[in-house]
């Protein structure tokens, strides 16, 4: 999708959009229409029953010449804060117009009461919306290909086009994270998604460090081993540093996603049913690299390090059996009670050789480590857990203000103590209640001394099976959002 700003509505055919608060007055937004015109849109309004909620839409079709111009009402709603309330409203554009027949998508702020960010996010709004993935389709009929090509953004401010590098640079992690979600476990796997981050990544100033299964053995990493014994394809830990900060030595943020790149169960094998979702069990992963792309593209003052521990869980002669114990790096052993609870296992690993290598004074984890978390929190919020209540509230306000919410779980001793192995240091499957608490106790085990620690647990959030407000079915780029924000607001001096 073409994004751009400018002062004049263009010539030719396009769809027009007008974004409403809820005490806009109308006429005064419909300016370029004649009498006749205006009173068209408000009747086309009411009979739609428009109420200028956000993101709820009328369309008119309003005579020029002798061709009708479409037009889109779209409802900003009446609060004026910053709940995603531009970004829903984008993206109901584009959702209603993508495949519309329509090419360009110009969105009218004139006279607004809408700023440079208010109107970038407009547009980032209705570009995510606009995102699919039609790679493997040879057979789409006319009516359903896409046919909107270009968003103008009209009237939006003299900072707009400068707000919008920004949010060009996170649509391009957006897409890059969803894309790989998408992608099926045939392709998808953990050398390929090293090869697609250094194609989409390196170029941008990323220094890139790979471990294959020898260094991580030489490393004592044997619970992400473990995970991969059963698999054919050979596990990868990727390592990606952005050094923005203008003190190049200040300690980094260190960000873990799990890279499961299919999911199996491995022994303790899932039900046939729906197992395919397990595809996107590198969602995390996704999310973090998505992230860097971001932060790269648009030159971050900061210090990040994202780290996927990408492994594919499958069962084998060769795979870990229940009740194995296995060695993490960190010493600690670690009794494999259900080979399905393999996202902890790597993430163990992951973290531990990011602490010591890189001496973060932050490090948040994001996976797709529990059903349990669907359970509790649905597909509306990912689930939080932290040592640390600023971190917790910084990412609670990230999420908040991006759309991709958080809500905080307790850590406890109580929980932690559900861990404990009779034959080893943990087991890493605790009773079935509280199931993503004690996942998150599991994890806590392997933070190292005063280091502030969140774990998102984000299951909920990374697929959608249903079209939502920036996403239709499938990948929603879940998490890069909310890490960009998170750095823009307390990580960038
Ligand atoms: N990847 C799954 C968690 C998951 C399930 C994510 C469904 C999204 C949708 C994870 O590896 C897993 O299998 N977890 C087990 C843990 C259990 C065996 C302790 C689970 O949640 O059942
Ligand atoms: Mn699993
Ligand atoms: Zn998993």
């Amino acid at each position: 999708m073409k994004v751009r700003f400018s002062s004049d509505r263009p010539s030719g055919a396009y769809t027009i959009a007008v974004p409403l608060w809820s005490d806009d007055l109308l006429a005064e937004r419909l300016a370029q229409f004649d009498e006749p015109g205006r009173t068209l849109v408000v009747r086309a309004a009411e009979a739609q029953r428009f109420e200028r909620e956000t993101a709820s839409i009328a369309e008119a079709f309003v005579p020029e010449g002798d061709r009708a111009r479409r037009l889109l009402l779209v409802g900003l709603g009446a609060k004026r804060d910053d709940d995603a309330v531009f970004e829903k409203a984008g993206g109901a554009l584009t959702a209603r117009l993508l495949t519309s027949g329509e090419t360009t998508l110009v969105i009218d702020l004139t006279g607004a009461k809408i700023d440079g960010e208010g109107a970038a996010r407009i547009a980032f709004g209705a570009a995510a919306r606009a995102w699919r993935y039609d790679v493997y389709r040879t057979k789409l009929s006319k009516k359903s290909q896409p046919t909107l090509t270009e968003i103008v953004v009209v009237g939006g401010g003299a900072d707009a086009a400068a707000k919008w590098a920004h949010k060009s640079a996170l649509l391009d992690g957006v897409s890059f994270a969803r894309g790989l979600v998408t992608e099926p476990g045939n392709i998808m796997y953990p050398e390929s998604f090293v090869e697609r981050c250094r194609a989409e990544i390196e170029g941008l100033g990323v220094a890139f460090e790979v471990l294959d299964e020898d260094a991580m053995g030489k490393l004592g990493m044997g619970s992400l081993l473990g995970v991969s014994l059963g698999s054919a394809r050979p596990p990868r830990l990727l390592a990606m540093r952005w050094n923005g900060a203008s003190d190049p030595s200040a300690r980094p943020l260190l960000v873990i996603g799990k890279g499961v790149t299919f999911d199996s169960g491995g022994i303790s094998i899932k039900p046939a049913a729906g197992m395919e979702a397990m595809k996107w069990d590198m969602g995390g992963a996704a999310a973090v690299a998505g992230m860097m792309k971001t932060i790269a593209t648009r030159k971050a003052k900061c210090n990040v390090v994202a780290i996927c521990g990408l492994v594919e869980n499958m069962p084998d002669g060769k795979a870990q059996r229940p009740g194995d114990v296995v060695t993490s790096m960190s010493g600690q052993t670690i009794e494999v009670i259900n080979t399905d609870a393999e996202g902890r296992l790597v993430l163990c690993d992951a973290m531990t050789w990011g602490q010591r290598t890189y001496k973060p004074e932050v490090m948040i984890d994001l996976a797709t480590l529990t059903g349990a978390m669907i359970i509790s929190l649905g597909f509306e919020y990912g689930g939080l857990f932290s040592n640390d209540d600023g971190l917790a509230g910084k990412l609670t306000e990230a999420g908040r203000k991006t759309g991709d919410k958080l809500w905080r779980l307790p850590l406890s001793d109580a929980y932690d103590k559900l861990m404990d192995s009779p034959i080893a240091d943990m087991k890493n499957a605790g009773p079935r209640e509280g199931g993503s608490i004690t996942a998150a106790a599991f994890l806590g085990r392997f933070v190292e001394e005063s280091v502030k620690w969140a774990h998102l647990d984000i299951a909920g959030m990374v697929w959608a099976s249903k079209a939502g407000a920036l996403w239709d079915k499938g990948a929603t780029g879940y998490g890069v959002a909310l890490l960009d924000r998170l750095i823009a607001d307390n990580f960038e001096k």
